[in-house]
C-alpha cells in the first residue's frame, strides 16, 4: 500500500518519541506533523514531567490529552524541542511560520539543547526560499518592512485570515515574502532581525535543526 502524506507525518511523529527524555519536560512545536507527535506523546504522559508549548493550539491539544504545560519562564534549559518545518535544507536550516507560530517556536527552540525536526520528505529542498518566508511584524511597521523587502527585490504580502489581517498569538501581523535569494541563511536572518518592527524572521538558521526525521515512502530517514 502507498503511504499518504498523513501516514508519513504519523510515522515521524511516532519516531520522535525516542528523543523524549523520561522524567523531563519536552519542548513542543506547532502544526499538523507535531499534532501526530502530541498524539503519540500521550502514550508517554506518565513518564514525562510535562511540556513547554509554542502555541495556543498546541497547548490546548497537550492539555486535552492530560499533559501538563509549563510556561517558558518556569523552566530552565530543555533537552529537546520537537517541531515541524515548511522547508528544510541539507544543513538543517529551516523556513518556519506557515502556521503563524514562528516567534514562540524560535523562543522554545533557543531554550533547547537539541532541535529535532519532523516532516514528510516533501519539505526537503536544496536551497531555502521557494516557500514564502513568514516574518512576524508589529502592525505599525507593516508598510515600512514591506518597502524594505521591495528594496531587496522581494515581495511581502500581509497574511489575512477570515477577511482581516491575521493576528498572531502575540498580537502581531505576518508578512509572507517571496522572491528572496537566501544564499546565506545566517546572514539573511541577521539582516532582517535588525529592521525596526520585525519581531521574528521565519528563517531558523541560528536555531537550526540538529536532527531531521524525514518521512519517506521507504520509512523514516534520519538526517544529522
Ligand atoms: C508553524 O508556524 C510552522 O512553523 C510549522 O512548523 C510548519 O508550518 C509545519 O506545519 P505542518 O506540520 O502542518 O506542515
Amino acid at each position: 500500500t502507498v503511504l499518504s502524506q498523513d501516514d508519513l507525518k504519523t510515522l515521524v511523529g511516532q519516531a520522535a518519541l525516542q528523543y523524549v527524555v523520561p522524567g523531563e519536560i519536552v519542548g513542543v512545536g506547532t502544526g499538523s506533523t507535531v499534532n501526530k507527535f502530541i498524539d503519540a506523546l500521550a502514550s508517554m504522559k506518565d513518564q514525562i514531567k510535562g511540556a513547554v508549548s509554542s502555541s495556543v493550539a498546541s497547548t490546548a491539544r497537550l492539555q486535552a490529552l492530560g499533559i501538563t504545560v509549563f510556561d517558558c519562564n518556569e523552566v530552565a534549559e530543555l533537552s529537546v524541542y520537537i517541531d515541524g518545518a515548511d522547508e528544510i535544507d541539507p544543513h538543517g536550516y529551516l523556513i518556519k511560520g506557515g502556521g503563524a507560530a514562528l516567534t514562540r517556536e524560535k523562543i522554545v527552540a533557543a531554550q533547547s539543547r537539541q532541535f529535532v525536526c519532523i516532516a514528510d520528505d516533501s519539505k526537503l529542498v536544496q536551497a531555502l526560499g521557494k516557500f514564502p518566508v513568514p516574518v512576524e511584524v508589529i502592525p505599525m511597521a507593516v508598510k515600512r518592512v514591506t518597502r524594505q523587502f521591495a528594496a531587496m527585490g522581494a515581495t511581502a504580502v500581509l497574511r489575512f485570515k477570515d477577511g482581516a489581517p491575521l493576528v498572531t498569538d502575540n498580537g502581531q501581523h505576518i508578512l509572507d515574502v517571496t522572491g528572496l535569494q537566501i544564499a546565506d541563511p545566517l546572514a539573511f536572518e541577521s539582516q532582517v532581525n535588525q529592521w525596526p518592527g520585525v519581531v521574528t524572521v521565519g528563517v531558523f538558521a541560528f536555531q537550526k535543526a540538529q536532527v531531521c526525521l524525514l518521512g519517506t515512502a521507504s520509512g523514516v530517514k534520519t538526517l544529522t
